[in-house]
């Protein structure tokens, strides 16, 4: 969509032209999951899929909030303290005023218009990506004095605090500061971060989506961030470090009669995964893309048998990807539970490739998987 159209839609709502648009792009992972809340690397990107919302201030303390791809409306008052709805999908514009007014902001009446392309559920953060745009739009509307930084960490809280979910900072900091064929490698310990150029000649990004919408990828998330918080604190009853980033192994071991069989396999996989990424890094700069493959097919069978959050649907996804040769990689991708599958494909093979995994997919499950070719985008912008 381009900033006319959404104009448009905002003008139709709210009978004015917009005082801005935002962009603000979903995310995929090349690898790293489940480690951005235990201090370690991950490889994200941004995708030229778009939240995009439309704002203008009020004269008056009302939010009023319109859901243009779903026609739901919303509205609510500044002057007392926000509460939740029941809709979600306000929380994430909620989220992010509540968490910049108690950082003591600035903050009046606005009309917001949301609208975009970023297939909802499939894992690739559109949550974060609304959260990012409407930080982004705040502080053009109120003329905040706020850096990139601190508004990836507003609309983290945002999901914390309001929505309710324990999230790290990767999808946030993905949609904020994705650069177009770039992955970012985020050291998630200080935030600290480095650009990765991306594009692989003959070779597509591809998500093949399960549709599947867990109902507990709230509630288990935080069962998997409470179960790390437990793990790490027995390491640090006997050695001591401050995080899982200097763990190992060996100290997991020493303390494996202290925690459950569930937090020692929890404990593994995210010692493995934060050891492994600076591997896959250099496989990945050193153009070993291969050997970079083989790496995403490990990351999903720690997440799917020691980490548990993968699902039938994915894991029968990746299963039959390790049977095509014109498959570089390929791995469940985001919070788990559904969602979607990234895979590295070699582009003329595609089509054949899906229709080959899709068949068995459709044996299955009664029915067809989605396919999505990404292209790496942007951060969040100003349209
Ligand atoms: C979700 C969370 C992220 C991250 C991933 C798993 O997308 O929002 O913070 O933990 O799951 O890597």
């Amino acid at each position: 969509m381009n900033k006319a159209e959404v104009s448009t839609l905002f003008a139709q709502q709210f009978n004015e032209a917009p005082s801005f648009v935002i962009a603000s792009p979903g995310r995929i992972n090349l690898i790293g999951e489940h480690v951005d809340y235990n201090s370690g690397f991950v490889l994200p990107a941004a995708i030229d899929k778009y939240m995009y919302v439309a704002v203008s201030k009020r004269n008056d303390h009302q939010i009023v909030l319109h859901a243009a791809d779903i026609s739901q409306h919303y509205q609510t008052s500044l002057d007392a303290a926000l509460q939740r709805s029941n809709l979600d999908w306000p929380n994430y514009v909620l989220g992010v005023v509540d968490e910049l007014k108690k950082n003591g902001h600035s903050i009046s009446g606005f009309n917001i218009l949301i609208t975009g392309n970023i297939p909802v559920g499939a894992g690739v953060s559109s949550s974060a990506a609304l959260e990012c745009a409407t930080v982004f739009a705040c502080k053009h509307l109120f003329d905040l004095d706020i850096s990139k930084q601190l508004m990836v960490q507003v609309a983290q809280r945002a999901e914390n605090n309001f929505v309710g979910v324990n999230c790290g900072v990767m999808d946030q900091f993905a949609s904020m500061f994705g650069k177009v064929d770039h992955v970012i490698k985020l050291d998630c310990a200080d935030l600290s971060y480095t650009y990765f150029p991306f594009k692989l000649e003959g070779i597509s990004i591809v998500l093949f989506d399960t549709f599947v919408k867990h109902s507990l990828a709230s509630s288990e998330y935080n069962t998997r961030r409470q179960e790390c918080e437990t793990g790490i604190a027995a390491i640090r009853q006997k050695f001591s470090i401050t995080s899982f980033r200097e763990a190992t192994l060996t100290m997991l071991n020493a303390v494996a009669d202290t925690i459950s069989r569930d937090v020692f396999n929890r404990c593994t996989y995210v010692i493995k995964e934060i050891a492994s990424m600076e591997v896959a890094c250099n496989h990945l700069l050193a153009g070993e893309i291969n050997a970079f493959g083989a790496r995403m097919y490990e990351t999903h069978t720690g997440l799917s048998k020691l980490y548990k959050v993968s699902c039938p649907e994915l894991d029968l996804i990746v299963e039959n990807c390790i049977k095509e040769e014109a498959i570089i990689g390929a791995r469940m991708m985001g919070g788990g539970f559904g969602g979607c599958v990234i895979a590295l494909v070699q582009t003329t093979e595609l089509e054949a490739v899906y229709s080959r995994i899709n068949t068995v997919f459709e044996n299955t499950f009664g029915r067809s998987m989605g396919k999505y070719v990404m292209q790496i985008g942007d951060g969040t912008s100003l349209l």
